[in-house]
């Protein structure tokens, strides 16, 4: 179904044939432009940026672009088209219809993966609402922009299935999408790496790099669900997701480009000369890619964890691309799993594979992980420079799930506590780290232009050059 954009909220759902509904989200409307105006991007509300907008769902040509005020960025419902007679893809209602509505035995189950999907996108503009400050150039600027009305458009994703098919208690979780703040101390947002703000831009690359990373394999994993229209809301998110990764990719490997530069134009890899100079070293960078690495790695939850396999079995959540395996059922079947023995090594534990969807839907993101560290490499090593980023073993700096809080090196052995701890500063940002990349970030608004820690990229949006005016201030 065409997308709607006579109506006030742009839609492909038919909205205008069910009134109630549609009354329901225009009363809520107003509430999320009060929230944008109030936690969204400071300081551009009234600029013009230069954004795309869907105009349709399928794989091609679904955006449009164009100048946009960010408040008048036509938020709306999205889903991909409906596949005739689709079936469950997994679990023990396996082959079943699709439901199209909320099966009553799961209803507490599918409205909790909805809401703790749904808080994280407003999160994340709340995190990034002061980033617009700092802009390393106007071309960045615009791509933050994206991210942010893009995450604005997934809350809207979420807080109409909540409307469509939960009733009255969907409209209120509604509400609370709306009340939790991303640090609040009395109502914070629902994931801890939510709370977090993201302060710098060095920060921000990594959170499209690896945390948003996260979010593409949840909604893939969301997208096999066998609740019709969860996965196909999902589905076209993924299509908006990932330019988020590609602003992550593009970015840090830019951060690295520019360190490269600076270290020929020096003739040195010294990190303090780099640093004088006005660029991020690569230790810094390494350091960064550590922490947020390991703490994306937190947001898939325990290894090993009995809600991931009611999930499982229910036909709510798969596994990323289900299609890709060959046992949909794992009624009976075993996955081994690397946990801490309790002795300084690791032992493989043989869990019920339900219960290690968790870890499987982690290993793909680890070598989805790995893709854009070996670009980053090749970059470096075609520069001369002796250096390899790498990630961290799955077991480094963990908070959650078997092994949180041990004493485990980069490499994923076990150290003494003393050592392990002495080794932080090497292993993780240091404050020093943080005030030196802090201390780069200043804004830069003459088009074209970029900050002296970051390389130009190859190439502007939608074949514009680089220097085109992508953000037009106010005056
Ligand atoms: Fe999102
Ligand atoms: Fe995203």
């Amino acid at each position: 179904m065409a997308i709607n954009y006579q109506e006030r909220i742009p839609n492909n759902v038919d909205l205008s044939s069910d009134r109630r509904l549609q009354r329901a989200l225009e009363h809520w409307q107003p509430k999320f432009l009060d929230w944008w105006m109030e936690l969204g991007p400071e300081g551009f509300q009234a600029a013009d940026v230069y954004l795309r907008t869907a105009t349709s769902v399928d794989a091609k040509g679904w955006a449009t672009y164009g100048a946009v005020k960010m408040p008048d960025y036509r938020w709306g419902i999205f889903l991909a088209d409906r596949v005739e007679d689709r079936r469950i893809g997994f679990g023990d209602n396996m082959g079943e219809p699709a439901w199209q509505q909320v099966p009553g035995e799961h209803r507490a189950t599918l409205r909790r993966l909805i809401v703790t999907q749904g808080d994280t996108e407003p999160a994340s503009v709340e995190q990034q609402r002061l980033l617009g400050l700092t802009c390393p150039s106007l071309y960045d600027l615009r791509n933050l922009f994206q991210v942010n009305v893009e995450e604005g458009r997934h809350l809207w994703a979420m807080v109409y299935l909540l409307h469509a098919h939960f009733g009255r208690d969907g409209r209120e979780e509604a509400e609370l999408l709306l009340a939790r703040h991303s640090g609040s101390s009395d109502n914070p947002r629902i994931l801890g790496t939510f709370n977090e703000p993201i302060s710098d831009w060095l920060s921000f690359f990594m959170f499209t790099y690896f945390t948003d990373r996260d979010g593409k394999y949840q909604l893939k994993s969301l997208a096999e669900s066998g609740f019709d229209p969860l996965a196909r809301t999902c589905q076209f998110m993924l299509t908006e997701e990932a330019h988020h990764m590609f602003v992550g990719e593009t970015g840090i490997g830019r951060v690295v480009k520019r360190c490269l530069e600076l270290m020929k134009e020096l003739g040195t890899d010294d990190p303090a000369a780099v640093r004088r100079a006005g660029g991020i070293d690569l230790p810094t960078i390494q350091r960064y890619m550590n922490f947020w690495f390991s703490s994306s790695l937190d947001l898939f939850g325990a290894d090993i964890s009995s809600n991931a396999a009611t999930s499982f079995a229910a036909g709510l959540k798969g596994r990323p691309d289900e299609t890709r395996y060959e046992d949909h059922v794992e009624a009976d079947t075993v996955t081994k799993i690397p946990v801490p023995d309790g002795k300084g090594g690791i032992n493989e534990e043989e869990v019920p594979t339900r219960n290690a969807m968790n870890y499987i839907t982690r290993s793909a993101y680890i070598r989805d992980c790995e893709i854009g560290v070996k670009r980053w490499n090749r970059t470096i090593e075609k520069a001369g420079a002796d250096f390899q980023l790498t990630l961290p073993s799955e077991r480094f700096n963990r908070k959650i799930g078997a092994w949180a809080g041990l004493p485990i090196t980069p490499e994923g052995k076990f150290t003494d506590p003393e050592k392990h701890a002495a080794m932080a500063g090497e292993w993780l940002p240091t404050e020093a780290d943080r005030q030196h990349v802090r201390g780069l970030m200043v804004q830069v608004t003459d088009p074209g232009k970029m900050a002296s820690w970051i390389a130009p990229p190859d190439r502007g949006i939608n074949n514009l050059p680089v220097e085109y005016e992508y953000v037009h201030l106010a005056n």
